[in-house]
C-alpha cells in the first residue's frame, strides 16, 4: 500500500487514520506525532497534513516506479543495513547523534534505533519526497511496536544533500558522539552528463584536476565521493564514526586523497559486500568505516562483512607510494621505482565502427559488416585486450586504419594516395565528426591519438589494462608490418627482437608479478594504466636475474614458439637500460634544479 508513494503498512495507516480523523490543525497533530515517533514537524503545512488525512482514507496502490537513474537510487535492504550498523555497534555502541545524508526510505535509521538505544538526535536529509513519507511511515511504526524505548528527536530534511550544510550540524554537536551512516547516491557525474541530470553539486571539478586529466577522465568523479568528502570535511574534528557504503573505487579514491588531505580520520576498514546479491548490480562496493578525529592514518585494511575473520589485506600509502596489499608489498618494493623505457597506451580513435576491419580473402569487412576494397598501406594488424592472452602473438584477427604517423598529422595525402581508402573515410565522415571528445577538435579530419614513432617498432611488449588474470605478450610483425594495440593495452616499443624478449621474460617472472600484485587493485575499472606500469624498475628486475635462469626460460620461449633468441645482446641490454635509467635521473635533476 502506497501513499504519496511511499510504502505504508497497514498498522501505520490504521494508527494515522484513527489518531488524525479528531485532528484539524496541523500544529497539534505535529505534537501528537512527535509524542508517538520523535519526528520533528511529521507534516510542513496544513496542505499536506489535509493531504495525508485524506490519502489514508484511500490508499493508492501505484504500478510502476518512475526512473530513479539520476539519483543512484539503491535502497540498501534492512538486513544489510541492520549488519553496517552492528559493526559500528562494535566499536562505538553508544553515540547520541546519527546522520544519515542521504537517507532514501530510512533502512538505516531503523536498524540504528534497533541497536543504539541511547540516540538523543537523528538527522536525515532525502531529495526525493516519497522517501521522507515512508521514512516517517517506517520509523512511526518502529514507535508503534516499541512503546518503552526512548525517542531521540528526529528531522527528517527534504533537502538536497549538495546544499546542505553539514558543518551547522557539527558545530551544533560538537563535543556529542556522533555517527554517521548511509549509502549515498551510485552516480557518476559523466552518467548525469549523458542523463542531462543537474542533480550535481554546482562545482563538479571538486578535486581541481587540471583541463587535461578532466578531458582524459580523471576529472570523472561518483557523486559518492563527492558526498563523502563534504561530510569528512565537516566532521573530521567531530567525535565519533563516519560509516557509508561505497563503491570500493570510491573508498581507494579517498585513502589516495588522504596523501594530500591528511583528514583527521584513523582506524580505517572497508568490509567488501556481494553487491551482486545485495543491489542486483556489478559493481564493486563495501561498507567503509573509519573513526573521526584522531592522528590521521593512510591506510585502509580490508574485510569480508559476511565472514568474522580478520583482515584480507591492507592498503593504502608506504611513504610516498601507494600500494594494494602492504604484507606484500614489504617483499617487493625493491622493484618500485621508474621503468627506463616508456609504456604507450594503443590507439584511440572511438570510431570503430570505420577503423576496425576483419579481413576475408580479397576484401575487410568493417565493424557494420559493410564489404570494403581498400589500399593495404595503411591497415595494420589490430590487437584488443582479450587477444593478449598468449606470451608470443604473430598474428592478428583484426585489422585497424592508421591515417597518421604521429598525433596532429595532416591526413590530405590520403586522398591522392590511397583514393579507396580515401572514398571509405570521406564516406564515413560523419561518424568521425560526432566524436565527442574535445580531443578531436581543430584536428586534421580522421585524427587519431595514441600514435608516434612508438606504435611502429616491429617488437612489442604489451599487456592489457582490463584484466585480472594478466600476463606479458611478446608481439611479433604480422605480414611484414607491425602489430598496433588497442586503447585499452600498454606497450614497450622495441626495434630488436632480443631486447623484446629478454623484457618479456623479465616482466613476466615471479619477482615482477608478486611486485605488481602488491600494487594493482583488481576491482579497478582498468587495473594497469601507465603509471602502474612506469613503477616498475625494469633496469633493476633485469640486473638482478640470475644468467641461468634467463637462459632457461629463453630456451622454453625458443622451443614452444620455434624463434632463436641469444643471450648475445644481454650485456648491451643492461647498459642500455642503465643509460636510460640515468638519463631520466638526469632529467629529474634538471627539471627540479629548474
Ligand atoms: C543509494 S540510495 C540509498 C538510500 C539510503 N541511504 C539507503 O541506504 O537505503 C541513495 C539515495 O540518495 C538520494 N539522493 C540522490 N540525490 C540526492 C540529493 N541530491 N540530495 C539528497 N538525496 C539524494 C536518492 O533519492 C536515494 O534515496
Amino acid at each position: 500500500m502506497k501513499i504519496f508513494d511511499g510504502n505504508i503498512s497497514l498498522q501505520v495507516s490504521e494508527f494515522l487514520n484513527s489518531k488524525l480523523r479528531n485532528i484539524d490543525d496541523f500544529i497539534i497533530a505535529n505534537a501528537f506525532l512527535l509524542k508517538s515517533s520523535g519526528i520533528i514537524n511529521f507534516f510542513n503545512n496544513a496542505e499536506d497534513f489535509e493531504c495525508l488525512k485524506n490519502s489514508i482514507l484511500e490508499p493508492i496502490s501505484r504500478v510502476s516506479d518512475p526512473d530513479r537513474t539520476e539519483y543512484g537510487d539503491f535502497q540498501t535492504n534492512f538486513k544489510l543495513s541492520l549488519k553496517c550498523v552492528s559493526i559500528i555497534n562494535e566499536v562505538y555502541p553508544n553515540p547520541d547523534i546519527l546522520i544519515e545524508p542521504t537517507s532514501g526510505v530510512g533502512n538505516f535509521i531503523i536498524s540504528a534505533l534497533n541497536q543504539f538505544k541511547n540516540l538523543k538526535y537523528i538527522y536525515a536529509i532525502e531529495i526525493h519526497k516519497p522517501y521522507i513519507w515512508e521514512t516517517k511511515f517506517n520509523i512511526l511504526e518502529y514507535f508503534l511496536s516499541n512503546k518503552e524505548q526512548l525517542k531521540p528527536t528526529i528531522e527528517i530534511i527534504h533537502y538536497d544533500v549538495f546544499d546542505f550544510d553539514f558543518s551547522v550540524l557539527a558545530k551544533k554537536h560538537i563535543g556529542e558522539n556522533i555517527v554517521i551512516v548511509g549509502n549515498p547516491p551510485w552516480v557518476t557525474n559523466s552518467q548525469l552528463g549523458s542523463l542531462n541530470s543537474s542533480n550535481l553539486p554546482q562545482k563538479s571539478n571538486f578535486k581541481n584536476h587540471n583541463g587535461i586529466d578532466a578531458i582524459t577522465g580523471k576529472g570523472n568523479f561518483d557523486i559518492g565521493e563527492y558526498i563523502v568528502l563534504m561530510l569528512l570535511n565537516a566532521f573530521q574534528k567531530s567525535n565519533g564514526y563516519f560509516s557509508l557504503l561505497i563503491k570500493n573505487s570510491v573508498i581507494k579514491n579517498i585513502i589516495q586523497l588522504q596523501k594530500s588531505r591528511s583528514f583527521t580520520i584513523a582506524d580505517i576498514k572497508s568490509f567488501s559486500i556481494d553487491s551482486k546479491k545485495e543491489f542486483d548490480v556489478s559493481v564493486e562496493a563495501s561498507f567503509f568505516l573509519c573513526k573521526l578525529n584522531s592522528e590521521p592514518e593512510y591506510f585502509c585494511s580490508v574485510k569480508d562483512i559476511y565472514k568474522n575473520s580478520s583482515s584480507i589485506r591492507e592498503f593504502g600509502w608506504v611513504e610516498d607510494k601507494f600500494v594494494s596489499n602492504l604484507e606484500l608489498y614489504k617483499n617487493s618494493y625493491s622493484l618500485d621505482g621508474r621503468s627506463p623505457l616508456v609504456w604507450r597506451q594503443g590507439i584511440k580513435h572511438d570510431c570503430s565502427n570505420v577503423m576496425e576491419l576483419n579481413k576475408n580473402d580479397n576484401y575487410y569487412l568493417n565493424n557494420i559488416n559493410e564489404k570494403i576494397n581498400l589500399e593495404e598501406e595503411l591497415i595494420y594488424g589490430l590487437l584488443k585486450s582479450s587477444d593478449l592472452k598468449n606470451f608470443v602473438i604473430d598474428k592478428t584477427r583484426k585489422f585497424t586504419i592508421v591515417p597518421q604517423k604521429n598525433v596532429g598529422d595532416e591526413t590530405k595525402y590520403i586522398e591522392k594516395l590511397y583514393p579507396l581508402l580515401f572514398n571509405y573515410l570521406n564516406k564515413n565522415k560523419d561518424q568521425f565528426d560526432s566524436r565527442k571528445s574535445i580531443i578531436y577538435k581543430n584536428k586534421p579530419k580522421f585524427s587519431i591519438f595514441g600514435i608516434g614513432d612508438y606504435s611502429f617498432m616491429p617488437f612489442k611488449v604489451a599487456i592489457s589494462g582490463l584484466y585480472k588474470d594478466y600476463n606479458f605478450s611478446l608481439v611479433l610483425p604480422f605480414e611484414n608490418k607491425p602489430i598496433m594495440l588497442d586503447d585499452t593495452c600498454y606497450f614497450i616499443g622495441f626495434d630488436n627482437l632480443e631486447y623484446a624478449a629478454y623484457t618479456l621474460v623479465i616482466l613476466n617472472s615471479e619477482e615482477v608479478m608478486n611486485f605488481l600484485k602488491s600494487i594493482t587493485f583488481s576491482d579497478a575499472k582498468r587495473m594497469f594504466t601507465k603509471d602502474i606500469l612506469m613503477r616498475i624498475d625494469l633496469f633493476k628486475a633485469a640486473n638482478n636475474f640470475p644468467n641461468s635462469r634467463l637462459n632457461r626460460e629463453l630456451n622454453l620461449l625458443n622451443s614452444t614458439f620455434n624463434l632463436s633468441i641469444s643471450l648475445e645482446k644481454w650485456d648491451n641490454y643492461i647498459n642500455e637500460l642503465l643509460r636510460t635509467n640515468d638519463k631520466e635521473i638526469q632529467l629529474n635533476m634538471f627539471n627540479r634544479n629548474r
